[in-house]
C-alpha cells in the first residue's frame, strides 16, 4: 500500500480544480491519499474534489483547513457546524476523518493514518502558540482572512476544542506504523527551510504579515508524540517541507496558489500527490 500526500490543493483556482480533476485514474488504484485541508470553502466544491479522489485512490483520507471552516456571507451558523457538516460529507463519501488501518493484503503489514483536528493558537492566546517574533510584523494581522471569515461561539478556546477531539484516539493500541496529518503545523522549526537562500522578494504588505502568529500549536505535536507516530504530514504554509526531527519524518505537499508557483516561494513542489509512504517497506 503507497501512502500520498497533498494540501492546500485550493480549487477555487481553476488550473488548480483541473489539475486535481485530471489526476490519473490508473495510476492510484491501489493507494491511500491523505488531503491535509484547504481544498475550498465551497462544500461543492470541496464534495466535487472528495468525489474525484475517491473514484481515483482506494483510501481517502481529509482533515479540515482553515478554509473549510469561512463562512461566507449569508451563510448560517458558525465554523463549529461548518466543520460538522465538512466531516458529514465526508462520512457520506466514505473519506475517512478518523483513524483507520490500511494494507493491501494479508501479508502487508499495513500502517494506520491518524487524522489530527487542529487549529492555530496566536501569540496572546497562550504558550503553545509557535509565533516568532519579528520586527514590524503586523500584529493585527489585518491581511488574514479568518479574522473576518471564520465565526465562533462567545469565549470558545477554538484549538482546544478541536485538538480534544483527538484525545482518544492517542492512547489506543495500534498494530502497525502510526502516520498522522494535519492541516496545521506542529513545530516552529518547520516554518523555515534549511538552505539560507534568499527568499523571492515578495510585496511591502505581505513582507508585514507575520506568519507564525497563526501557523499552528505545540500541543499539536505533543500529540503526535502521544501517538508515536513514524511520519506526520502537514500542510497550512505553502511551503513544503521534508525533514527528520527528533527521529520522526515531516512532510508538507502543498499545491498551494499559482501566484506562489510563478514567484517560486514553494520549494521543492511536486504539483502532484507526493508519495510519504510504502507499507510493503514500511518507509517512504
Ligand atoms: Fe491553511
Amino acid at each position: 500500500m503507497r501512502i500520498f500526500a497533498i494540501s492546500d490543493v485550493h480549487v477555487d483556482y481553476p488550473e488548480n480544480m483541473t489539475r486535481m480533476q485530471t489526476l490519473s485514474g490508473a495510476l492510484y488504484s491501489r493507494d491511500t491519499l491523505l488531503l491535509a485541508g484547504d481544498v475550498s470553502d465551497d462544500l461543492a466544491r470541496l464534495a466535487r474534489v472528495l468525489e474525484g479522489v475517491r473514484e481515483k485512490f482506494a483510501h481517502v483520507f481529509f482533515v479540515p483547513g482553515n478554509h473549510e471552516l469561512w463562512i461566507r456571507r449569508g451563510e448560517a451558523g458558525d465554523s463549529t457546524a461548518k466543520f460538522r457538516q465538512v466531516l458529514r460529507l465526508c462520512a457520506r463519501l466514505a473519506v475517512a476523518t478518523g483513524p483507520t488501518k490500511v494494507t493491501s493484503g494479508p501479508d502487508d503489514p499495513g500502517a494506520w493514518v491518524v487524522p489530527l483536528f487542529s487549529w492555530y493558537v496566536k501569540p496572546e492566546q497562550g504558550a503553545t502558540s509557535l509565533f516568532v517574533p519579528r520586527d514590524g510584523d503586523d500584529a493585527s494581522l489585518s491581511m488574514w482572512a479568518d479574522n473576518v471569515r471564520t465565526r465562533w461561539p462567545e469565549g470558545m478556546s477554538v484549538t482546544d476544542h478541536f485538538l480534544d477531539m483527538n484525545e482518544p484516539h492517542l492512547d489506543r493500541h495500534y498494530d502497525a506504523p502510526v502516520i498522522s496529518f494535519s492541516h496545521f503545523l506542529p513545530r516552529k522549526e518547520l516554518m523555515f527551510g534549511l538552505s539560507a537562500a534568499a527568499a523571492p522578494s515578495r510585496p511591502a504588505r505581505a513582507k508585514r504579515f507575520n506568519f507564525s502568529r497563526v501557523a499552528g500549536s505545540t500541543r499539536l505535536e505533543a500529540q503526535i508524540r502521544a501517538l508515536g507516530s513514524v511520519l506526520h504530514v502537514f500542510g497550512h504554509q505553502h511551503r513544503n517541507r521534508d525533514r527528520v526531527i527528533d527521529g520522526l519524518r515531516y512532510v508538507s505537499n502543498c499545491l498551494g496558489y499559482p501566484r506562489e508557483h510563478a514567484r517560486g516561494e514553494l520549494g521543492g513542489a511536486h504539483r502532484n500527490p507526493k508519495l510519504v509512504w510504502d507499507t510493503r517497506s514500511a518507509g517512504g
